[in-house]
């Protein structure tokens, strides 16, 4: 890291009004953490915050989880989906309001992406990290920093993405000289994340072809790129090797783009949010995807 790029993760490190989790989230997160977790102890602490069970049982029911029954309580969610899965479920809850309450184009994308992902996921049968979901639901956490950072910073990128038609990591690094996949990751470092999650969101507009989680970085770029080109936002394609690395053959980009924009036509996160999304509609395109790829 250059001595520019360390200097601005100092001052975003240190942000008064960085994202933060609450302790009651971070209480939480931490049992989950613990594989022994006694499940009384959990749910009793889930219990005593009515909005985080709240966020959380909106997010078990949408149809990215794709449930056949409704979940209408915390102990229901546990015994149905495991810890691993409440655990990624709390968290992306606490951020989901983080983002939907501010961007709503942010959010919108975010949401599609996830949508996206599991059914690129589901539909190519694809062994991946049980998070990708909510990877891809926060993988924008840091565009949210940005604007927090600086308001004028941020009025520049829009400008300078706006006037040369670029792509919104490319004006931030003119400006910042670090984009939101960068800065994403220092906000995820001091909330103490899963490489599975920091990995992917890290790398989302980088040419870097990782050892660890090849195929779920790869994925998450493609993603992002074809949810933005189905919405007509100026993007970067993900870099040819790394999708040839990962075993995805480019060739399925022009088809995936034609299912998400017809997708992103009828996604509405508002329903998400209340809790009465619907599930997906037709399947996409299978990735064609050669080998079991390298963790
Ligand atoms: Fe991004
Ligand atoms: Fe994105």
């Amino acid at each position: 890291m250059n001595v520019q790029a360390l200097m601005l993760k100092k001052k975003i490190q240190g942000m008064e009004n960085l994202p933060t989790l609450s302790a009651s989230v971070t209480h939480i997160l931490r049992l989950l953490g613990d594989e022994n977790v006694n499940a009384s102890k959990l749910h009793e602490a889930l219990n005593r915050d009515p909005s985080i069970c709240a966020d959380m049982l909106k997010v078990t029911n949408s149809a990215l989880f794709g449930l056949r029954q409704r979940v209408t309580s915390v102990e229901q969610a546990t015994a149905l989906l495991g810890l691993r899965a409440v655990r990624n479920i709390v968290w992306s809850a606490s951020v989901v309001s983080v983002i939907s309450g501010r961007e709503k184009d942010v959010w919108l994308h975010s949401y599609s992406c996830a949508m996206l992902m599991h059914s690129v996921i589901r539909s190519s049968n694809l062994q991946v990290a049980d998070d990708m979901e909510v990877t891809a639901l926060i993988h924008d956490i840091g565009r949210i920093v940005v604007m927090d950072f600086s308001e004028l910073s941020n009025r520049v990128i829009n400008d300078v993405a706006q006037r040369d038609l670029l792509p919104i990591h490319l004006a931030e690094r003119q400006v910042l000289s670090a984009s939101h996949d960068t800065i994403a990751d220092w906000l995820l470092e001091l909330w103490n994340m899963s490489p599975s999650v920091r990995i992917p969101v890290s790398l989302h507009h980088q040419e870097t072809i990782p050892d660890q989680y090849l195929l779920e970085t790869a994925l998450l770029q493609l993603v992002d790129y074809v949810d933005l080109r189905a919405r007509g936002v100026p993007a970067s394609p993900p870099p040819p090797p790394l999708l040839e690395a990962a075993g995805i053959d480019r060739a399925i980009i022009p088809e995936l783009v034609a299912y998400q924009e017809a997708q992103v036509a009828q996604v509405d996160g508002n329903s998400f949010l209340a809790g009465t999304a619907d599930a997906h509609g037709s399947r996409p395109p299978s990735l064609a995807v050669r080998a079991p790829q390298r963790r």
